[in-house]
């Protein structure tokens, strides 16, 4: 049988807050998470909408609210690649250095790091989850002391603790050009089924081994696909502003859509415009 297609309503998802959000987080993280005594103040300043959980792989994207004055409990690393969209405030991440509004980052796994935040944080946090092609394992967190902040837990060879797509540590996204769609579709075979005359893209972090990408996507007033064509490709999209409509659905700011490569042929179009954070697999 093949997947369908999802919409997820993040305006209609209640925050989930406090102690509950540790109950909801993947297997790996559970006493992992340092100091029990401590749990109930670090969470009260942590608030989260998971938008997608596939259990099989353990991807998961959560909208994560972090107040003013949260800290991480302790340094740790993941097994999976951990990849983040900055949408409002910012955090200091140590063993990395600020992130701020528009920034995104890839962090391949093993890096040892621990957030806090003075202003507070809103962001797109994703973990990569099980993925041969991007070199990723599982949604973990494993506790380490702090000497090792800034470093690899898992590799000692820095080619490979970088990973295919690199680590990309800061990438301050309004200073990107947008790229129009049609200087890049010749190399990305699954574009041509898109309205690339209005589309431009930036793209974030890629495996050029796979294709696999993530990338921001800025869709045109007046943008219709050409037909309902199958991308061919695992699709998901957040929209960060503006509308969309996939097939018979409307899309607004904090809905996420997940097209398995399989799923229905559905035709996107947006005749006001929008811009959405889209992560297409190999
Ligand atoms: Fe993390």
């Amino acid at each position: 049988m093949t997947e369908a297609a999802r919409v997820v309503r993040g305006g209609g998802i209640a925050w989930t807050r406090g102690l509950d959000t540790v109950a909801g987080m993947p297997d790996g993280y559970g006493g992992n998470l340092g100091p029990e005594d401590r749990l109930a103040d670090t969470y009260s300043r942590w608030e989260q909408k998971t938008l997608l959980d596939d259990p099989g792989t353990t991807r998961r994207i959560d909208l994560v609210r972090l107040l003013p004055g949260f800290a991480d409990p302790g340094p740790a690393y993941h097994d999976s690649a951990e990849e983040c969209l900055v949408l409002e405030g910012g955090c200091d991440i140590d063993g990395e250095g600020p992130v701020e509004a528009g920034d995104y980052f890839w962090r391949p796994p093993g890096w040892v790091h621990a957030a806090r935040t003075r202003t507070g944080f809103l962001g797109l946090l994703c973990q990569e989850g099980v993925s041969e092609g991007d070199a990723s394992g599982p949604a973990t967190r494993r506790v380490r002391p702090a000497e090792d902040l800034g470093r690899n837990a898992l590799f000692d060879d820095l080619e490979t603790a970088v990973g295919p797509r690199g680590w990309i540590r800061r990438l301050p996204t309004p200073l990107m050009p947008w790229v129009p769609a049609v200087a890049l579709a010749p190399n990305r075979g699954w574009m041509r089924v898109l309205d690339c005359p209005r589309l431009s893209v930036k793209v974030l972090s890629e495996n050029r081994n796979t294709g696999a990408l993530s990338l921001l996507a800025r869709f045109e007033p007046g943008y219709r696909d050409p037909a309902a064509r199958r991308l061919g490709r695992r699709l998901i999209g957040y929209v960060v502003s503006g509308e969309i409509e996939a097939g018979n659905a409307a899309l607004g700011r904090g809905d996420l859509i997940h097209r398995p490569a399989e799923s229905a042929p559905a035709a996107l179009s947006s005749p006001a415009g929008a811009v959405l954070f889209m992560k297409v697999d190999g």
